[in-house]
């Protein structure tokens, strides 16, 4: 369990204190996210591209997921540790998505299970969850699980009638019993004329000021490769600084620089002539 509770959470947001959240996926992650002291972090199923290089993030199953969650739990101490419910793992049924969501909390220690959607089989599942006595974080707009059903991964709300419809799924994933919500690349005016119907946190991601913000740790640290989405800030360049590190070390090793004598074990004189006889 972490020191961060939901109710430090919900004081943050009537203080106006922006909330922190960043994605980890196993103890090292984990460690420099509770290092850095983030208020949230989460086993994002974004893990599926970033982790374990697939194309999709759909394309990660329960049981992988628990092994990140796990991981990442061994490394937060301090920040509240949400578990994404990958796709496939809810959809059937409410006690599907239950037994799912358990499992995320039995076997991974997670403090609360992100489900994406805010339609009404998707508000059911959040009932039920809930019901089970497992906070659960909500997520709208784009929701990449379903994203082809969105007709691609593109920002939402963007005309009044999506804008209308994305502020009914947000007010009724609150409705619902959910603890916090993530509104995924919407534009700002519109996340900013919902806020004052939200009790609850919303953290953005591509969607403006809101009560918090989530990024994926890899694109904020400059460790993802290629084009970033237009809503990720780089503030590092991890990722050359690993090819830099590397690079040199194997041109050390080549060049006979490493190891050196520090690096050396030694060995009584007796030890040396055993080894020659
Ligand atoms: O999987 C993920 O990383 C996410 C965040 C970007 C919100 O869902
Ligand atoms: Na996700």
């Amino acid at each position: 369990r972490s020191t961060v509770s939901l109710s430090l959470l919900a004081e943050l947001k009537t203080q106006g204190k922006p909330i922190v959240m960043v994605t980890a996926y196993d103890y090292a992650t984990a460690r420099v996210a509770d290092r850095a002291g983030v208020d949230m972090v989460l086993v994002g199923d974004s893990a599926a591209q970033v982790v374990l290089g697939r194309r999709s993030t759909v394309d990660i199953t329960v049981d992988e997921m628990l092994i990140l969650a796990a991981a990442a739990r061994r490394g937060v101490e301090s920040a509240f540790l949400v578990g994404d419910l990958p796709f496939g793992s809810t959809e059937m049924s409410d006690g599907q998505a239950v037994a799912t969501a358990t499992r995320f909390v039995k076997e991974a220690g997670v403090d609360a299970v992100k489900l994406e959607g805010g339609w009404p089989e998707r508000l059911s599942r959040i009932r039920a969850i809930v019901g089970a006595g497992i906070p659960v974080i909500g997520h709208v707009g784009l929701t990449p699980q379903t994203a082809v059903a969105l007709g691609g991964m593109r920002a939402q709300g963007r005309s009044p009638e999506a804008a209308a419809r994305l502020a009914r799924e947000a007010i009724a994933v609150q409705a619902a019993g959910a603890s916090a919500l993530v509104i995924e690349a919407v534009p700002r005016a519109v996340v900013d004329v919902l806020l004052p119907a939200m009790c609850i946190p919303v953290i953005g991601i591509g969607a403006g000021a809101a009560d918090g913000q989530v990024l994926v740790m890899h694109d904020l640290l400059g460790i993802t490769e290629g084009v970033m989405p237009r809503f990720v800030k780089t503030y590092a360049e991890v990722g050359t600084a690993m090819v830099r590190g590397v690079e040199a070390y194997a041109a050390d090793v080549r060049s006979g620089t490493f190891p050196q004598k520090e690096n050396d074990y030694s060995a009584s004189a007796g030890a040396v002539a055993a080894a020659h006889d």
